[in-house]
């Protein structure tokens, strides 16, 4: 369908029948969903049943369920218009890649966009037309737990890794059946949640919002991105879903935004309990007169939009630029004419490379005291808590993912060394005195760390972003029987490690780096792969310093000096334990005559 057509087919649309295509249901009731479709009262679906879904369990795709949908769209609806149905794919399906936050410290957005054409193929092929990503909300706080599932404290970083996510998603030909498209989120300012608390109201400066927070987004739309989520914040005092400013002057018109935007889960509702809208209906009209295209979940627009237009609070214009931008981008990605999923035999396999090569590129060297890598034969004694684990290598956010495919730390060692008796593993998790009494045979241990995935993602702040206190004792305890220790911290965020960093002879940051993190690890600590991830992130060095980031707007007050240096804390200096961009690795290099393509900078 073209231009005309499209404009045509709006023109024979009832009133009732646009809204229904501004709906975006959830996939609670299939009975009663297929009957809402039928009416045609449902535009897209969210393949999700619960509002946190990087947190909770969810309901695996059923592919005949989906096609069974699409037939009753085709078939049975008054305007025949097939569905598009959304699902939470953030940093992979199957074969999960490290999240997000960790891709980033890879500063290789070819590996990403490669790896994301891997992740829309698997998530293609169930059915899934959109996906929710990437996040390209810059974030300066780790205590927000969703600092994991975007790119960092740079703008530029992000813009670089959040095109390469869209590239890979919708690929070159978005008619094809392996073409996901995007959305670039939370559209705007989410991560600037005041005190890292999730959901949070945010104070952004015009300044700030458009030379920190918006220019993620202008770089999306440059590269094409099919949807924009808005994102659940209140930004000095208004929220996003009801600001035409922010969704209609500044995204559509100004950067020139030509696909739609979908509210964030239940957003349009939520202006009622912000106290910006008086009732449901009020917040429809809100959002609408925003031009915020589509509906997803509160059902504002499905249950008052005809009653708004009949009244003269919504224009019917304003509507019919709604229905354009959806209809638009379900041609563009080919829906219109190829409704159904043909499911295929994947080789998940072939996943394996690139998949391990952002794992491999993303763990961080923050510390190497002449200790890394190890030989093989050398014998060592392994502890921890995240020895044996492997759901929380996955990071949140991993819907269908496969975790058989995942290895423990334990079984990716065993798997390298030749010589089993070289390798001493404790069972225990907190507890290491299985192990004791062979302790003295060894000289290192290397000492597994980490956060849960479900102390990350959404809703899922801490207060506390040091070394948890147990697993600082496992350190302590160590050096204190005389052994070499080296760290492995798999956490999703940043953390304050200025307390605990003199116990560690090593420190390898390995994030939660996905299916093959494990391995990564393995192979870093082995040699086979020389570390080279840089850090997205400014890390602290004590809670008490956030928010702190590289790319500050020195005061003359504090020196000018790097991160503000000069204008202390009086308990804790203003540098960070490690700066954005820092990282080793097994190799020594030298910078010299150093060149700017450019004689003056603007
Ligand atoms: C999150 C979004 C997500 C949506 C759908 C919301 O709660 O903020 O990032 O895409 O749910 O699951």
């Amino acid at each position: 369908m073209h231009i005309e057509e499209i404009t045509n087919k709006i023109h024979s649309m009832s009133l009732e029948e646009k809204v229904g295509q501004l709906n975006q249901a959830g996939l609670w009731d299939f009975e009663l969903l297929c009957e809402e479709v039928r009416k045609g009262r449902v535009g897209s679906v969210i393949l999700a049943d619960s509002a946190t879904a990087g947190n909770d369990e969810q309901q695996r795709v059923i592919i005949d369920q989906l096609n069974e949908l699409q037939r009753i769209a085709v078939e049975e609806s008054p305007v025949h218009i097939p569905l598009i149905f959304g699902r939470d794919v953030i940093h992979g399906y199957r074969t999960v890649l490290p999240v997000p936050l960790a891709l980033a410290a890879s500063f290789n957005p070819d590996a990403v966009e490669k790896a994301y054409r891997a992740v829309a193929r698997e998530a293609a092929n169930d059915g899934v037309h959109w996906t929710f990503s990437p996040m390209i909300d810059i974030a300066r706080d780790p205590r927000w737990g969703r600092c994991i599932e975007g790119f960092g404290e740079d703008p530029y970083l992000t813009s670089k890794m959040g095109q390469a996510v869209i590239h890979g998603f919708q690929g070159e030909d978005n008619k094809k059946a392996d073409s996901v498209a995007a959305c670039a989120k939370h559209y705007l300012g989410y991560g600037a949640a005041e005190g890292g608390r999730d959901y949070n109201k945010a104070e952004i400066s015009d300044y700030t919002l458009r030379n920190y927070y918006l220019k993620p987004f202008k770089a999306a739309v440059d590269a094409g991105t099919a949807t924009v989520m808005n994102s659940f914040s209140e930004i000095s005092g208004q929220p996003v879903a009801s600001s035409r400013y922010l969704l209609h002057d500044i995204l559509k018109d100004e950067l020139g935004f030509k696909g739609f935007i979908i509210s964030d889960w239940g957003s349009i509702e939520q202006l009622v309990y912000e106290g910006v809208a008086k009732d449901r209906k009020e917040a429809a009209a809100l959002s609408a007169n925003a031009e915020l295209d589509m509906d997803m979940i509160s059902k504002c627009y499905i249950d008052y939009m005809s009653k708004l237009v009949a009244e003269g609070k919504v224009s019917e214009e304003i509507i019919d630029k709604m229905v354009y931008r959806i209809l638009y981008i379900k041609e563009k990605f080919g829906l219109l004419n190829n409704p159904y999923i043909t499911h295929r035999q994947i080789n998940y396999s072939e996943h394996f490379e690139i998949t391990k090569q952002c794992a491999d590129e993303t763990v961080t060297l923050l510390k190497n005291e002449g200790i890394l890598p190890l030989n093989t034969s050398k014998r060592i004694a392994l502890i921890g808590p995240f020895l044996h684990e492997k759901r929380s290598l996955l990071g949140s956010w991993t819907l269908d993912a496969d975790i058989d495919m995942v290895q423990s730390v334990a079984e990716a060692f065993a798997d390298r060394v030749p010589d089993k008796d070289t390798l001493i593993f404790s069972q225990g998790d907190y507890l290491w005195d299985d192990i004791l009494s062979e302790l003295h045979n060894v000289d290192t241990v290397l000492v597994v760390l980490g956060e849960s995935a479900k102390v990350t993602g959404e809703n899922n702040c801490l207060a506390n972003i040091e070394l948890p206190q147990e697993q600082l004792e496992l350190a302590k305890k160590m050096k204190r029987l005389g052994k070499k220790v080296i760290g492995v911290l798999c956490f999703g965020r940043p953390i304050a490690l200025e307390k605990a960093e003199p116990y560690f002879d090593a420190i390898l940051y390995a994030w939660h780096s996905g299916t093959y993190a494990a391995q990564s690890i393995a192979d870093i600590v082995y040699g086979k792969v020389n570390p080279s991830g840089k850090l997205p992130m400014s890390f602290p060095r004590a809670t008490g310093q956030i928010p702190i980031y590289y790319n500050y707007h020195a005061m003359p007050r504090n020196g000018m000096g790097y991160y503000g240096e000069g204008s202390n804390y009086l308990d804790c200096r203003s540098t960070p334990m490690y700066p954005f961009g820092y990282g080793m690795s097994y190799t020594k290099f030298a910078y010299s005559e150093a060149r700017c393509e450019k004689a003056a900078l603007t």
